[in-house]
């Protein structure tokens, strides 16, 4: 594989949130086409659409009925590859979402194999008589979901489900499982797409006395999947959606005889961002990244701010739980679940240098960075709409009826009120607009290979407020520079010589007076 994701920026869009072609209040493929210069311009390599598939839309597609269609609000399958061949000609690759671990209860898999017991579609999902296996398995939608069994009243016993009761999860005990999964990757990628983000991965095999994550027969089915890519599809992509701790997100990059995924989601490192800005202490990144293993040649972190998710807080313990919901969701419903339905300009007090300091610190990181569609332009969250959906509105393009997304009168769901100001046109005009500051860093960092796949190492800064770090490859070093406090705070840097930052162009001597939430990229 030509390994090109190394040096590759991403952008997550939702087709149902950036551009109604057909005047119906809803985004389809025909408007992204539209839309994709935007995504362009930005200095973005790869986008990954979230599920475009046939679905009851129950969870925002993750639900699918049919994984060889495309949702009618989004076009069909020529709108698709008319989208897929117009990214193509930019240059921009393509990943789509790959839901495994379970299919929409309107599948016609699980519609036939509750209706008949012999039905050999039965046995693509896990039954029980009793609703009582793997007790020592989480509940991962706490809100909603007070089980992973449901009694099925047609079926007559209980299916297991990990995500909503109206998700079934599939047998991976049953290898026609794997075939039909193997069929729909094969049906994608014959079109033309770049990879897949798998989705929900740690859940696919269920074991007593365990909890049911991250098994060894997990594992072994990924191995075979990647073999089946390999030989088929060599250039395909794959990154894994695992909410896990570092040293469990490990066997997922898998070995050089037995490899698993390219990428993997670094989820941990995402809170501690926050908790670092917000304590204006540095540690809890460091911490973590002492935390994290070395992962195998040609295989990379992913690194993200926000998704389409709430932000989630299953990576921190429960005492660094309570005090980010207590800094960041000060109104009941701004949590939800393990996590924070925000999005990242509010969740920076709309404060420009904040939302400039954490952008500028996850693009520094190693890893291959992704951005959430609309956080390029600040955009704000409604927390009013239900689930995670607050931070799923239509994109806002200018000052015109509906933000310029659609032309209906009404929206699948409503634009954020202040889209006059915060939208696409506006900012194209203002060079400090979070849309040019966007564009600027990854500019810069497009422009140093070091900060794009260099090696990494913590520079010691004798104040717990200013991050520092090299990133290096070959004879080129980047030192990056973070004061994460809200104060002036004044630092040596490790050698004594003349500096130049790449972000301003301005020069700096190695004892440097920095200016609260300063950001620096010394050469
Ligand atoms: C993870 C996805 O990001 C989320 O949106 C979805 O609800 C679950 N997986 C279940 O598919």
């Amino acid at each position: 594989m030509s390994e090109w994701y190394h040096d590759s920026v991403f952008y997550e869009l939702y087709i149902r949130a950036y551009q109604d072609s057909t005047g119906n209040g809803r985004g389809d493929f025909r408007g992204a086409i539209e839309r994709l210069d935007h995504i362009k311009s930005l200095g973005v390599d790869c986008i990954w659409i979230m599920p475009h598939y046939a679905s009851p839309l129950l969870d925002g597609g993750y639900d699918i009925s049919d994984y060889r269609d495309v949702h009618p609000d989004f076009g069909t399958l020529d709108d698709f590859k008319a989208f897929l061949d117009a990214a193509h000609a930019r240059g921009l690759r393509v990943v789509t979402d790959l839901v495994m671990n379970h299919t929409s209860d309107q599948h016609p898999w699980f519609q036939a194999a509750r209706q008949d017991k012999d039905s050999p579609y039965r046995d693509y999902y896990v039954w029980s008589d009793t609703g009582t296996e793997y007790a020592e398995t989480r509940i991962i939608f706490l809100d909603v979901e007070a089980s992973n069994w449901s009694y099925d009243d047609v079926a007559g016993q209980y299916f297991w489900h990990r995500f909503y009761s109206s998700q079934p999860d599939l047998n991976y005990d049953n290898p026609k499982v794997h075939e039909e999964m193997f069929d729909v990757m094969r049906f994608w990628l014959d079109m033309g797409i770049d990879g897949f983000r798998v989705d929900a991965i740690p859940y696919l095999y269920e074991r007593e006395g365990t909890n049911c994550e991250n098994l060894p027969e997990t594992h072994l089915f990924l191995q075979k999947m990647r073999r089946m890519v390999d030989a088929e599809y060599p250039e395909c992509l794959l990154i894994a959606e695992a909410n896990m701790w570092p040293e469990e997100l490990l066997p997922y990059f898998g070995t050089a005889e037995n490899p698993e995924f390219q990428i993997c989601f670094h989820f941990p490192i995402m809170p501690r961002l926050y908790q670092a800005l917000r304590a204006q202490d540095k540690t809890a990144i460091e911490e973590i990244w002492a935390r994290t293993p070395d992962i195998p040649e040609g295989t990379s972190w992913m690194t993200f701010l926000r998704n389409h998710d709430e932000l989630t807080l299953e990576m921190v313990t429960p005492e660094v739980r309570q005090w980010m919901w207590e800094q960041y969701a000060p109104e009941p419903r701004m949590k939800q679940n393990m996590g924070i339905r925000r999005r990242l300009a509010p969740l920076m007090d709309n404060n420009k240098q904040k939302w400039f300091l954490i952008n500028a610190l996850f693009l520094s990181l190693p890893g291959v960075p992704i951005l959430y569609y609309g956080d390029e332009i600040g955009m704000s969250d409604n927390i009013w709409l239900p689930d995670r959906h607050g931070v799923r509105t239509p994109m806002q393009w200018d000052a015109s009826k509906n933000a310029g997304f659609s032309d209906a009168d009404e929206l699948y769901f409503p634009v954020i009120e202040n889209y006059r100001e915060v939208n696409v046109a506006a900012q194209e005009k203002d060079p400090t607009s979070y849309l040019n500051l966007t564009r600027r860093l990854l500019q810069v960092r497009s422009e140093q290979p070091a900060l794009r796949h260099g090696g990494f190492a913590f520079v010691e800064t004798g104040n717990t407020a200013v991050l520092a770090f090299r990133r290096f490859i070959d004879e080129q070093s980047i030192l990056c520079v973070f004061n994460l406090s809200d104060e002036e705070q004044v630092v040596m840097l490790d050698e004594k010589r003349p500096y130049r930052d790449v972000l301003s162009n301005e020069n700096a001597t190695f004892d440097i007076s920095l200016a609260p939430r300063a950001v620096h990229w010394f050469i």
